[in-house]
């Protein structure tokens, strides 16, 4: 199709431009005004064809809406390696080939969201923001799908459904009530770290280019011997950090309610291209018993002063969709997709969010969603070999060149497709017993307390306020529940956010701990205090 002006008039029609509107059978469609009708006041007849081709395509408009991140948008850029991890070279520790020599670009395609809005909702929302990257490798494609925190709600996927439900409408007022969230949270001590930087400025971005991402979860890097070492994934935006307090927020909200998709976009088309370092950090592949968290942890950052953050490269955004739905709406990402040399951890949120994603986009898309133009890998050169055929909508076959078109089975000796070649590979050595259980050092308010400590005053005040005007509007029980466990992160926390709610330690010194929690002997120390 020849590139035109969307502004352009139609008396600045190119000659030879054919813009007839057909149908999608190739009809030219020579009335686009009425339907076929008997005399001019109908009845209208069935036989229409055209005019039932278009209302029923328009009935199917809308795919299901991602059960949670349904309001992102999308846009495309490159990734520059710099051939390192840090000042050692990149293969030291992966043999990923996008990030093995400097200078090598890999195109990709990222999206940024909210989280628990619907396709409509406010972009300015106090909700993490999604940072989900596609990267079209020459080993096929590599998703990073993080947000935009460092940490999250819960470190077990079998609570996923549950940490969603409470932050989601009610199931009968269809209304976020903060006293449901907080029932929740006061029952999920490993929440308080997330929540503490949720309800802190950082908890609402400016926008999309003023955010940092994070892969959050932990997964592994293989070098060439099919060594491992354990992996966190970052981005720092070179734009720098910029938040809105509530207030602000509600009056951009008022205003627009997609205002981070229209800067995005906006800046993009002025050649503004918004760019991210990305760094790694890197631990050895084993428990770690001298931590007092797990490095398997997702509600646990890694102190950078212990595992410094490694550059490996710059990741620029310069191109726009071109169309939302297709783009934006069948765009499919998940923590499953990895390449050589990048693979998952045991991280039991990793493990649970990988059914999860391409379970969720068989059903939201369809089951060929990876044969659609975004999704399908783009740096391999047109290799997508599978045995794989039909189901709803599809519309290729993955032959390579040479196979014999009967064979969709492997083995075989008749010119079907073959494996390719194995790599060195770890093969870690597993014992336990099976076993549904909570990971042992929980340890769930160290960091929370430490994010508390390193936050300016007016980082703390916006904090006590944000959560104050929520758990204002709880009941009493969440309100001391909550209360409590902020007493252990912090004294001065947990009595600021008190005083703002009226509830005193004295209110909560009753409260035993949870069932089942474990409190360190820090923990116990200031639970001791509240006498
Ligand atoms: C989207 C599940 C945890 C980041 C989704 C979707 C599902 C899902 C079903 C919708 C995907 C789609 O329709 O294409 C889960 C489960 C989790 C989990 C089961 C926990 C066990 C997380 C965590 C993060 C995260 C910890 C952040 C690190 C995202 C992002 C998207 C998403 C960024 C949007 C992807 C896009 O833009 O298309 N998640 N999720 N999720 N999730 Fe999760």
């Amino acid at each position: 199709m020849p590139e035109r002006d969307p502004n352009a008039s139609d008396d600045t029609r190119q000659a030879g431009e054919d813009r007839t509107l057909t149908t999608r059978q190739g009809h030219p469609v020579a009335n686009n005004q009425s339907q076929r009708t008997v005399g001019s006041r109908g009845p209208a007849t069935l036989e229409n064809y055209h005019f039932l081709e278009k209302i029923s395509h328009f009935d199917r408009e809308r795919i299901p809406e991602r059960v949670v991140h349904a309001r992102g948008f999308v846009c495309y850029g490159e990734f520059e390696a710099s051939g390192k991890i840090g000042d050692e070279p990149a293969s030291t520790y992966t043999r990923a080939k996008l990030f093995a020599t400097e200078g090598k670009k890999t195109p990709l395609a990222i999206r940024f969201s909210t989280v628990i809005g619907g396709r409509d909702s406010s972009e300015t929302a106090r909700d993490p923001r999604g940072f989900a990257v596609k990267f079209y490798t020459e080993d096929g494609n590599w998703d990073l799908v993080g947000n935009n925190l460092a940490v999250f709600f819960i470190r077990d996927a079998v609570k996923f459904p549950d940490v969603i439900h409470s932050l989601k409408p009610d199931p009968v007022t269809f209304r976020q009530e903060p006293n449901r969230i907080f029932d929740f949270m006061s029952q999920t001590p490993e929440s308080m770290h997330m929540l503490t930087h949720l309800f802190s400025p950082r908890g609402i971005p400016a926008s999309y280019r003023h955010m940092e991402g994070f892969g959050v979860n932990t997964y592994k890097m293989v070098n060439a011997e099919g060594g491992t070492v354990l992996v966190k994934y970052h981005f720092h935006p070179r734009c720098g950090l910029a938040s809105l307090t509530a207030a602000e927020a509600g009056k951009v909200q008022g205003q627009d309610l997609g205002s981070a998709s229209r800067d995005l976009f906006e800046a993009i088309e002025r050649g503004e291209y918004p760019q991210w370092d990305m760094f790694v950090q890197i631990m050895d592949d084993h428990e770690h018993p001298e931590l007092d968290w797990d490095p398997l942890d997702d509600t646990k950052i890694w102190p950078e002063n212990d595992f410094p953050l490694r550059h490996v490269g710059v990741m620029t955004l310069n191109r726009n969709v071109s169309d939302f739905h297709n783009e934006n709406e069948q765009i499919a990402m998940g923590t499953g997709v990895l390449v050589d040399g990048l693979d998952f951890s045991d991280d039991k949120m990793l493990v649970g969010r990988t059914f999860s994603y391409s379970d969720t986009q068989r059903y939201r898309v369809g089951s060929n969603y990876l044969q659609l133009p975004v999704n399908s890998p783009k740096g391999v050169d047109g290799r997508v070999h599978t045995n794989q055929r039909g189901g709803q909508m599809s519309y290729g076959v993955d032959l390579a060149p040479g196979q014999n078109p009967h064979v969709n089975y492997e083995p075989s000796i008749h010119g079907g497709l073959r494996e390719a070649e194995r790599k060195p590979n770890h093969a870690p050595e597993i014992h336990g017993h099976l076993t549904q259980s909570v990971l042992e050092r929980r340890n769930d308010y160290v960091q929370a307390r430490g994010r508390y400590n390193t936050m300016m005053d007016w980082e703390r005040d916006d904090l006590v306020q944000n959560l104050g005007d929520l758990l204002g509007q709880c009941e009493r029980d969440v309100q001391e529940r909550m209360v409590w466990h902020l007493l252990l992160v912090h004294d001065d926390y947990g009595t600021r956010v008190g005083q703002a709610i009226g509830v005193s330690a004295n209110d909560v010194k009753h409260l035993q701990p949870l069932a089942g929690q474990v409190l360190t002997d820090e923990d116990q120390a200031r639970l001791a205090k509240l006498g």
